[in-house]
Protein backbone atom coordinates (compact mmCIF):
# COMPACT_ATOMS: atom_id res chain seq x y z
CA UNK A 1 0.00 0.00 0.00
CA UNK A 2 1.70 3.56 -1.14
CA UNK A 3 1.31 6.19 1.69
CA UNK A 4 -1.22 9.21 1.44
CA UNK A 5 -4.25 10.29 3.22
CA UNK A 6 -6.51 8.04 5.17
CA UNK A 7 -9.57 9.96 4.07
CA UNK A 8 -9.69 12.30 1.18
CA UNK A 9 -12.44 14.30 0.59
CA UNK A 10 -13.51 15.62 -2.97
CA UNK A 11 -16.03 17.90 -4.38
CA UNK A 12 -18.32 16.81 -2.06
CA UNK A 13 -21.95 18.58 -2.36
CA UNK A 14 -25.03 17.65 0.27
CA UNK A 15 -27.64 19.47 -0.80
CA UNK A 16 -31.37 19.28 1.53
CA UNK A 17 -35.05 20.40 0.16
CA UNK A 18 -36.93 22.17 1.72
CA UNK A 19 -41.01 22.57 0.60
CA UNK A 20 -41.43 25.64 2.57
CA UNK A 21 -39.35 27.55 0.53
CA UNK A 22 -38.91 25.18 -2.49
CA UNK A 23 -35.42 25.58 -2.25
CA UNK A 24 -32.39 23.37 -1.80
CA UNK A 25 -30.28 24.33 1.66
CA UNK A 26 -26.60 23.86 0.19
CA UNK A 27 -24.76 22.14 3.71
CA UNK A 28 -21.92 20.71 2.48
CA UNK A 29 -21.19 22.80 -1.18
CA UNK A 30 -17.78 21.43 -2.17
CA UNK A 31 -15.95 20.47 0.54
CA UNK A 32 -12.33 19.41 -0.07
CA UNK A 33 -10.55 17.86 2.84
CA UNK A 34 -7.34 15.29 3.78
CA UNK A 35 -6.47 13.83 6.79
CA UNK A 36 -2.85 12.21 7.02
CA UNK A 37 -2.40 8.98 8.90
CA UNK A 38 -2.09 9.52 12.88
CA UNK A 39 -2.67 13.04 12.65
CA UNK A 40 -6.03 15.14 13.66
CA UNK A 41 -7.73 17.44 11.34
CA UNK A 42 -9.79 20.04 13.37
CA UNK A 43 -12.84 21.47 11.74
CA UNK A 44 -14.28 24.50 13.25
CA UNK A 45 -17.09 26.69 12.31
CA UNK A 46 -19.67 28.57 13.90
CA UNK A 47 -23.04 26.05 14.23
CA UNK A 48 -24.75 25.66 10.98
CA UNK A 49 -21.55 25.76 9.08
CA UNK A 50 -21.85 22.22 7.50
CA UNK A 51 -19.78 20.50 9.93
CA UNK A 52 -21.76 17.61 11.07
CA UNK A 53 -23.55 17.09 7.58
CA UNK A 54 -19.79 16.54 6.22
CA UNK A 55 -19.00 13.72 8.79
CA UNK A 56 -22.75 12.11 8.26
CA UNK A 57 -21.88 12.45 4.10
CA UNK A 58 -18.76 10.39 5.15
CA UNK A 59 -20.46 7.46 7.04
CA UNK A 60 -23.69 7.36 4.95
CA UNK A 61 -25.93 8.46 7.72
CA UNK A 62 -27.72 11.59 6.17
CA UNK A 63 -31.19 10.22 4.98
CA UNK A 64 -33.23 13.60 4.93
CA UNK A 65 -33.94 14.20 0.72
CA UNK A 66 -31.88 14.35 -1.32
CA UNK A 67 -28.89 14.37 0.63
CA UNK A 68 -25.18 13.76 -0.89
CA UNK A 69 -25.62 14.67 -4.36
CA UNK A 70 -22.03 14.66 -5.57
CA UNK A 71 -18.66 13.70 -4.74
CA UNK A 72 -15.84 11.52 -3.84
CA UNK A 73 -14.54 10.27 -0.35
CA UNK A 74 -11.24 7.83 -0.73
CA UNK A 75 -10.66 5.72 2.57
CA UNK A 76 -7.04 4.23 2.54
CA UNK A 77 -6.59 1.57 5.42
CA UNK A 78 -4.41 -1.20 5.76
CA UNK A 79 -7.89 -3.00 4.67
CA UNK A 80 -9.63 -0.84 2.99
CA UNK A 81 -8.76 1.22 -0.26
CA UNK A 82 -12.12 2.44 -1.66
CA UNK A 83 -14.46 5.82 -2.75
CA UNK A 84 -17.43 5.46 -0.49
CA UNK A 85 -19.40 7.55 -2.68
CA UNK A 86 -18.95 4.54 -5.77
CA UNK A 87 -21.48 4.53 -8.34
CA UNK A 88 -23.17 7.55 -6.91
CA UNK A 89 -23.31 9.36 -10.41
CA UNK A 90 -25.53 5.92 -11.37
CA UNK A 91 -27.86 7.45 -9.12
CA UNK A 92 -28.04 11.34 -8.87
CA UNK A 93 -28.13 13.48 -11.90
CA UNK A 94 -27.54 17.44 -11.02
CA UNK A 95 -27.95 20.81 -13.43
CA UNK A 96 -26.43 23.22 -13.13
CA UNK A 97 -26.33 27.10 -13.92
CA UNK A 98 -23.19 28.91 -13.86
CA UNK A 99 -21.49 26.27 -12.04
CA UNK A 100 -23.80 26.12 -9.21
CA UNK A 101 -26.59 23.19 -8.74
CA UNK A 102 -29.95 24.15 -9.30
CA UNK A 103 -31.79 20.70 -9.70
CA UNK A 104 -31.40 17.17 -8.32
CA UNK A 105 -32.86 13.93 -9.89
CA UNK A 106 -32.22 11.41 -7.19
CA UNK A 107 -33.27 7.81 -6.82
CA UNK A 108 -32.67 7.92 -3.38
CA UNK A 109 -33.85 4.05 -2.44
CA UNK A 110 -31.19 2.77 -4.79
CA UNK A 111 -28.66 4.92 -3.43
CA UNK A 112 -29.43 4.15 0.08
CA UNK A 113 -29.13 0.66 -0.70
CA UNK A 114 -26.05 0.56 -2.38
CA UNK A 115 -24.82 3.23 0.85
CA UNK A 116 -25.55 0.22 3.05
CA UNK A 117 -23.76 -2.24 0.70
CA UNK A 118 -20.46 -0.12 0.27
CA UNK A 119 -20.65 0.53 3.84
CA UNK A 120 -20.42 -2.43 5.78
CA UNK A 121 -17.50 -3.41 7.06
CA UNK A 122 -16.75 0.10 7.71
CA UNK A 123 -19.09 2.05 9.58
CA UNK A 124 -17.97 1.13 13.23
CA UNK A 125 -15.14 -0.85 12.37
CA UNK A 126 -12.62 0.92 9.91
CA UNK A 127 -14.66 4.11 11.21
CA UNK A 128 -16.06 4.96 14.58
CA UNK A 129 -18.30 8.24 15.88
CA UNK A 130 -17.96 10.01 18.72
CA UNK A 131 -21.04 12.54 18.94
CA UNK A 132 -22.44 15.21 20.90
CA UNK A 133 -24.84 13.93 23.15
CA UNK A 134 -23.24 10.01 24.25
CA UNK A 135 -26.56 9.19 26.13
CA UNK A 136 -28.35 9.50 22.98
CA UNK A 137 -26.22 7.31 20.84
CA UNK A 138 -25.54 4.85 23.32
CA UNK A 139 -28.09 1.59 23.76
CA UNK A 140 -30.23 2.72 27.21
CA UNK A 141 -30.91 -0.91 27.85
CA UNK A 142 -27.79 -2.28 28.02
CA UNK A 143 -25.06 -1.78 29.81
CA UNK A 144 -21.73 0.14 28.90
CA UNK A 145 -19.74 -2.52 28.91
CA UNK A 146 -21.64 -5.28 27.56
CA UNK A 147 -22.23 -2.62 24.84
CA UNK A 148 -18.40 -2.66 23.93
CA UNK A 149 -17.78 -5.88 24.55
CA UNK A 150 -20.44 -6.55 21.89
CA UNK A 151 -18.78 -4.29 19.71
CA UNK A 152 -15.27 -6.08 19.79
CA UNK A 153 -16.93 -8.88 19.04
CA UNK A 154 -18.50 -7.59 16.17
CA UNK A 155 -16.11 -5.50 14.93
CA UNK A 156 -12.16 -7.36 15.87
CA UNK A 157 -10.74 -10.29 15.68
CA UNK A 158 -11.72 -11.36 19.29
CA UNK A 159 -13.46 -14.32 19.24
CA UNK A 160 -14.33 -15.44 23.00
CA UNK A 161 -16.86 -13.30 25.19
CA UNK A 162 -14.58 -13.90 28.16
CA UNK A 163 -11.10 -12.09 26.02
CA UNK A 164 -13.85 -9.48 24.49
CA UNK A 165 -14.59 -8.48 27.95
CA UNK A 166 -11.58 -8.14 29.11
CA UNK A 167 -10.72 -6.05 26.03
CA UNK A 168 -13.55 -3.82 27.41
CA UNK A 169 -12.38 -3.51 30.55
CA UNK A 170 -9.12 -2.59 29.30
CA UNK A 171 -10.41 0.30 27.22
CA UNK A 172 -12.55 1.76 29.79
CA UNK A 173 -9.52 1.61 31.82
CA UNK A 174 -7.87 3.31 29.08
CA UNK A 175 -10.36 6.63 29.18
CA UNK A 176 -9.97 6.80 33.00
CA UNK A 177 -13.16 5.98 34.14
CA UNK A 178 -12.93 5.55 37.75
CA UNK A 179 -14.05 1.66 39.39
CA UNK A 180 -14.26 0.29 35.74
CA UNK A 181 -15.02 -3.07 36.93
CA UNK A 182 -18.23 -1.27 38.89
CA UNK A 183 -18.99 0.44 35.60
CA UNK A 184 -19.35 -2.37 33.56
CA UNK A 185 -22.35 -2.79 34.79
CA UNK A 186 -23.92 0.59 34.46
CA UNK A 187 -26.57 1.71 31.59
CA UNK A 188 -25.73 4.53 30.09
CA UNK A 189 -28.26 6.52 32.19
CA UNK A 190 -26.81 5.54 35.46
CA UNK A 191 -23.41 8.00 34.41
CA UNK A 192 -23.25 11.52 34.82
CA UNK A 193 -22.14 13.01 31.81
CA UNK A 194 -18.38 13.30 31.53
CA UNK A 195 -18.63 9.20 32.46
CA UNK A 196 -20.82 8.38 29.89
CA UNK A 197 -18.79 10.43 27.08
CA UNK A 198 -15.83 8.13 28.20
CA UNK A 199 -17.67 5.16 28.01
CA UNK A 200 -18.88 6.11 24.28
CA UNK A 201 -14.92 6.89 23.44
CA UNK A 202 -13.59 3.79 24.83
CA UNK A 203 -16.44 2.01 22.60
CA UNK A 204 -15.85 4.27 19.61
CA UNK A 205 -11.65 3.14 20.12
CA UNK A 206 -12.55 -0.21 21.32
CA UNK A 207 -12.99 -1.35 17.49
CA UNK A 208 -10.01 -0.04 17.06
CA UNK A 209 -11.26 2.08 13.95
CA UNK A 210 -8.74 3.58 11.05
CA UNK A 211 -10.16 6.71 11.54
CA UNK A 212 -12.24 8.19 14.31
CA UNK A 213 -14.76 10.93 13.51
CA UNK A 214 -15.95 13.44 16.66
CA UNK A 215 -18.80 15.16 16.00
CA UNK A 216 -18.41 17.68 19.22
CA UNK A 217 -17.22 15.34 21.80
CA UNK A 218 -17.40 18.35 24.77
CA UNK A 219 -20.22 20.03 23.73
CA UNK A 220 -23.33 20.26 26.26
CA UNK A 221 -21.04 18.83 29.22
CA UNK A 222 -19.87 21.64 32.07
CA UNK A 223 -16.75 23.70 31.65
CA UNK A 224 -14.39 21.55 34.29
CA UNK A 225 -15.75 18.50 32.66
CA UNK A 226 -14.87 19.52 29.03
CA UNK A 227 -11.50 20.06 29.42
CA UNK A 228 -11.45 16.83 31.73
CA UNK A 229 -12.50 15.19 28.47
CA UNK A 230 -9.75 17.58 26.49
CA UNK A 231 -7.13 16.23 28.62
CA UNK A 232 -8.18 12.69 27.80
CA UNK A 233 -8.58 13.22 24.13
CA UNK A 234 -4.87 14.69 24.58
CA UNK A 235 -3.76 11.55 26.31
CA UNK A 236 -5.43 9.28 24.03
CA UNK A 237 -3.91 10.79 20.97
CA UNK A 238 -0.39 10.27 22.05
CA UNK A 239 -0.86 6.89 23.30
CA UNK A 240 -3.67 5.34 20.62
CA UNK A 241 -2.82 8.03 17.63
CA UNK A 242 -6.14 6.73 16.07
CA UNK A 243 -6.55 9.17 12.55
CA UNK A 244 -8.84 11.54 13.64
CA UNK A 245 -11.31 13.97 12.40
CA UNK A 246 -12.22 16.56 14.92
CA UNK A 247 -15.53 18.42 14.81
CA UNK A 248 -15.70 21.47 16.76
CA UNK A 249 -17.20 25.25 16.93
CA UNK A 250 -14.93 25.98 20.04
CA UNK A 251 -11.67 27.29 18.63
CA UNK A 252 -9.41 26.34 21.85
CA UNK A 253 -10.65 22.58 21.68
CA UNK A 254 -9.51 22.54 18.23
CA UNK A 255 -6.10 24.01 18.88
CA UNK A 256 -5.86 21.79 22.04
CA UNK A 257 -5.50 18.69 19.73
CA UNK A 258 -5.33 19.75 15.99
CA UNK A 259 -2.55 19.03 14.01
CA UNK A 260 -4.13 20.43 10.85
CA UNK A 261 -7.32 22.64 10.79
CA UNK A 262 -9.77 23.72 8.38
CA UNK A 263 -12.22 26.02 8.84
CA UNK A 264 -15.69 25.50 7.68
CA UNK A 265 -18.21 28.33 6.73
CA UNK A 266 -21.48 28.06 4.43
CA UNK A 267 -21.43 24.73 3.39
CA UNK A 268 -17.38 25.18 2.13
CA UNK A 269 -13.97 25.14 3.20
CA UNK A 270 -12.58 29.01 3.70
CA UNK A 271 -8.91 27.63 5.20
CA UNK A 272 -6.93 24.96 5.71
CA UNK A 273 -3.60 24.01 7.06
CA UNK A 274 -1.26 23.32 9.87
CA UNK A 275 -3.12 24.38 13.04
CA UNK A 276 -0.40 26.73 14.08
CA UNK A 277 -0.02 28.85 10.81
CA UNK A 278 -4.02 28.95 11.25
CA UNK A 279 -4.38 29.44 15.23
CA UNK A 280 -1.46 31.71 15.28
CA UNK A 281 -3.76 35.12 15.69
CA UNK A 282 -1.63 36.35 12.93
CA UNK A 283 -3.66 38.52 11.29
CA UNK A 284 -1.70 38.87 8.20
CA UNK A 285 -2.18 35.41 7.70
CA UNK A 286 -5.48 34.20 8.24
CA UNK A 287 -8.64 34.04 6.60
CA UNK A 288 -10.74 37.31 7.45
CA UNK A 289 -13.34 34.86 9.00
CA UNK A 290 -11.10 32.91 10.98
CA UNK A 291 -9.63 36.18 12.17
CA UNK A 292 -12.89 37.26 13.35
CA UNK A 293 -13.71 33.68 14.98
CA UNK A 294 -10.03 33.97 16.71
CA UNK A 295 -10.84 37.85 18.14
CA UNK A 296 -14.57 36.36 18.88
CA UNK A 297 -13.45 34.17 21.83
CA UNK A 298 -13.65 35.88 25.48
CA UNK A 299 -10.57 36.58 27.24
CA UNK A 300 -10.34 35.54 30.84
CA UNK A 301 -11.62 38.85 32.13
CA UNK A 302 -14.80 38.87 30.19
CA UNK A 303 -15.22 35.39 31.31
CA UNK A 304 -14.73 36.14 34.68
CA UNK A 305 -17.27 39.28 34.45
CA UNK A 306 -19.49 37.30 31.59
CA UNK A 307 -18.85 40.47 29.23
CA UNK A 308 -18.67 37.60 26.25
CA UNK A 309 -17.61 39.63 23.24
CA UNK A 310 -20.45 39.36 20.44
CA UNK A 311 -19.69 36.59 18.29
CA UNK A 312 -18.85 37.61 14.24
CA UNK A 313 -21.34 40.88 13.58
CA UNK A 314 -24.30 39.15 11.04
CA UNK A 315 -26.06 36.44 9.96
CA UNK A 316 -24.69 33.39 9.59
CA UNK A 317 -25.41 32.66 6.06
CA UNK A 318 -28.32 31.41 4.63
CA UNK A 319 -27.52 29.03 2.17
CA UNK A 320 -30.75 28.74 0.48
CA UNK A 321 -29.80 31.81 -0.59
CA UNK A 322 -25.75 32.03 -1.88
CA UNK A 323 -24.54 35.39 -2.45
CA UNK A 324 -23.15 35.40 -5.81
CA UNK A 325 -19.35 35.92 -5.11
CA UNK A 326 -17.30 35.48 -1.81
CA UNK A 327 -19.88 33.79 1.11
CA UNK A 328 -18.57 35.73 3.84
CA UNK A 329 -19.15 39.42 1.80
CA UNK A 330 -22.02 40.40 3.68
CA UNK A 331 -20.19 40.15 6.73
CA UNK A 332 -16.44 40.60 6.00
CA UNK A 333 -14.73 43.89 7.51
CA UNK A 334 -11.31 43.40 5.66
CA UNK A 335 -12.77 44.32 2.22
CA UNK A 336 -10.73 47.15 0.36
CA UNK A 337 -11.16 48.99 -2.66
CA UNK A 338 -8.83 46.68 -4.79
CA UNK A 339 -11.04 43.85 -3.80
CA UNK A 340 -14.28 44.98 -3.42
CA UNK A 341 -15.54 43.94 -6.79
CA UNK A 342 -14.33 40.84 -6.52
CA UNK A 343 -15.74 40.24 -3.83
CA UNK A 344 -18.83 40.98 -4.36
CA UNK A 345 -19.27 39.10 -7.97
CA UNK A 346 -16.86 36.19 -7.66
CA UNK A 347 -16.22 33.18 -5.62
CA UNK A 348 -13.10 32.82 -4.75
CA UNK A 349 -10.52 29.94 -5.45
CA UNK A 350 -9.03 27.91 -2.61
CA UNK A 351 -5.21 29.06 -2.99
CA UNK A 352 -2.34 28.00 -1.62
CA UNK A 353 -0.31 30.96 0.20
CA UNK A 354 2.20 29.15 1.73
CA UNK A 355 3.47 25.27 2.03
CA UNK A 356 0.09 23.28 2.86
CA UNK A 357 -1.85 26.46 4.06
CA UNK A 358 -4.36 27.20 1.84
CA UNK A 359 -6.93 30.40 1.81
CA UNK A 360 -10.26 31.45 -0.01
CA UNK A 361 -9.95 34.95 -0.18
CA UNK A 362 -9.43 37.63 -3.18
CA UNK A 363 -6.95 39.40 -0.58
CA UNK A 364 -4.11 36.60 -0.58
CA UNK A 365 -4.90 36.47 -4.99
CA UNK A 366 -3.89 38.66 -7.47
N1 LIG B 1 -31.70 16.84 7.66
C1 LIG B 1 -31.63 18.13 7.36
N2 LIG B 1 -32.60 18.73 6.61
C2 LIG B 1 -32.53 20.03 6.30
N3 LIG B 1 -31.50 20.85 6.66
C3 LIG B 1 -30.51 20.32 7.38
C4 LIG B 1 -30.51 18.93 7.77
N4 LIG B 1 -29.40 18.69 8.50
C5 LIG B 1 -28.72 19.87 8.55
N5 LIG B 1 -29.39 20.84 7.89
C6 LIG B 1 -28.95 22.23 7.70
O1 LIG B 1 -27.65 22.20 7.14
C7 LIG B 1 -26.85 23.25 7.66
C8 LIG B 1 -25.57 22.70 8.23
O2 LIG B 1 -25.88 21.92 9.37
P1 LIG B 1 -24.78 21.22 10.27
O3 LIG B 1 -23.86 20.44 9.42
O4 LIG B 1 -25.53 20.47 11.31
O5 LIG B 1 -24.01 22.44 10.91
P2 LIG B 1 -22.86 22.44 12.01
O6 LIG B 1 -22.59 21.04 12.39
O7 LIG B 1 -21.70 23.12 11.38
O8 LIG B 1 -23.43 23.25 13.14
C9 LIG B 1 -27.72 23.99 8.67
O9 LIG B 1 -28.30 25.08 8.03
C10 LIG B 1 -28.78 22.96 9.01
O10 LIG B 1 -29.99 23.59 9.39
S1 LIG C 1 -12.80 37.49 -0.49
FE1 LIG C 1 -13.31 39.55 0.16
S2 LIG C 1 -15.24 39.36 1.27
FE2 LIG C 1 -14.34 37.34 1.12
S3 LIG C 1 -13.22 37.08 2.97
FE3 LIG C 1 -11.77 37.86 1.46
S4 LIG C 1 -11.81 40.07 1.73
FE4 LIG C 1 -13.62 39.28 2.78
MG1 LIG D 1 -22.81 20.11 14.29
Amino acid sequence: MTDGPVLKIENLYTYFYTRSRQAFIRSVDGVHLEIEKGQTLGIVGESGSGKSVTALSVMGLVTAEPGVISGKVGLKTANVQKNLLQDLSEYVKTATITGRIMDVYKDNRRWQKNVDRVMRGIRGREISMIFQNPKLSMNPFTSVGRQIQESILLNTAVRSAAEARDRALYWLEKVRIDSPRLRYDNNPYGLSGGMCQRAMIAMALSSEPSLLIADEPTTGLDATIQSKIVELLQEIKTTVGVTTMLISHDIDVIRALSDQVAVMYGGTILEHGPADAILSGAMAQSHPYTAALMASIPNREQIRTKAYLQAIKGEVLDTINLPEGCRFYPRCEQVTDRIQEHCRLREPGLLSISNGHRIRCWRYQQ
